[in-house]
């Protein structure tokens, strides 16, 4: 199912329960939560902010680890009600990547794992078979509100092939996503993560909502 999904980076943190509660209305289910360690990459970002209100209104984070060893951060999120977790391949070797795709598993949550724009994602064609989402970052990780980058595209073409292999795979993109790339990209892609232009639309969205359901 294709869905747009929110970045909670960039909530307004002054109104985040009503923010929430708006992304509830609107009658979204899930929304994107990006954790960084400030080693993966330089700023640090959610850990568990949230995930009580997010609970409580009926919507589940697929969580963003943007750290150097995710390991130690898996079972951080074993308690609560969560869709996916997804980590970056770069972090680790491969064999490493597939212990931590069944881990992830084994706790009950949707699996992937997540490529830079500029990393060859044909190098984990090994974890196709094994994961449940690959997310392809179009900016480079760390903040909110950067320009798409257009070689991202190369490795959303690996995915789309890996999905005709692997039929049940959810490609999802993160970075620089607005309604024009929606649009552009909305065949190739299942998850459309979007955190500044959401937030700054955020009035407008029932809108941009209505339209996207009538994409094809
Ligand atoms: C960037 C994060 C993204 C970010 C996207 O490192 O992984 O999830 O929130 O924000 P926008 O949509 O503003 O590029
Ligand atoms: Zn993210």
């Amino acid at each position: 199912m294709k869905i747009i999904e929110p970045s909670l980076l960039s909530i307004n943190k002054e109104k985040a329960l009503e923010q929430i509660n708006q992304i509830r209305d609107f009658g979204l289910k899930l929304v994107h939560y990006d954790v960084m360690d400030g080693k993966f990459v330089p700023p640090t970002a959610l850990k568990t902010e949230y995930l009580k209100d997010l609970e409580l209104a009926g919507i589940k984070p697929n969580i963003h680890l943007m750290v150097s060893k995710p390991d130690e951060w898996i079972e951080l999120y074993k308690n609560y009600k969560v869709n996916s977790i997804t980590f970056h391949a770069e972090s680790q070797s491969v064999e490493e990547c597939k212990r931590l795709l069944a881990k992830i598993k084994s706790l009950g949550f949707l699996a992937g794992f997540a490529v830079k724009p500029h990393t060859d994602l044909n190098q984990y064609k090994e974890l196709f078979a094994l994961t449940d989402i690959i997310l392809i970052m179009s900016v480079e990780p760390g903040w909110g509100g950067q320009g798409f980058i257009p070689d991202s595209l190369k490795n959303l073409e690996i995915a789309n092939q890996a999905k005709q292999q692997h039929n049940n795979i959810i490609i999802e993109i993160d970075g620089g996503i607005n309604f024009n790339y929606i649009k552009k990209l909305y065949n190739q892609i299942d998850w459309f993560v979007t955190g500044s232009w959401f937030f700054k639309n955020i009035d407008r969205m029932g809108q941009y909502l209505s339209e996207f359901k009538n994409l094809k």
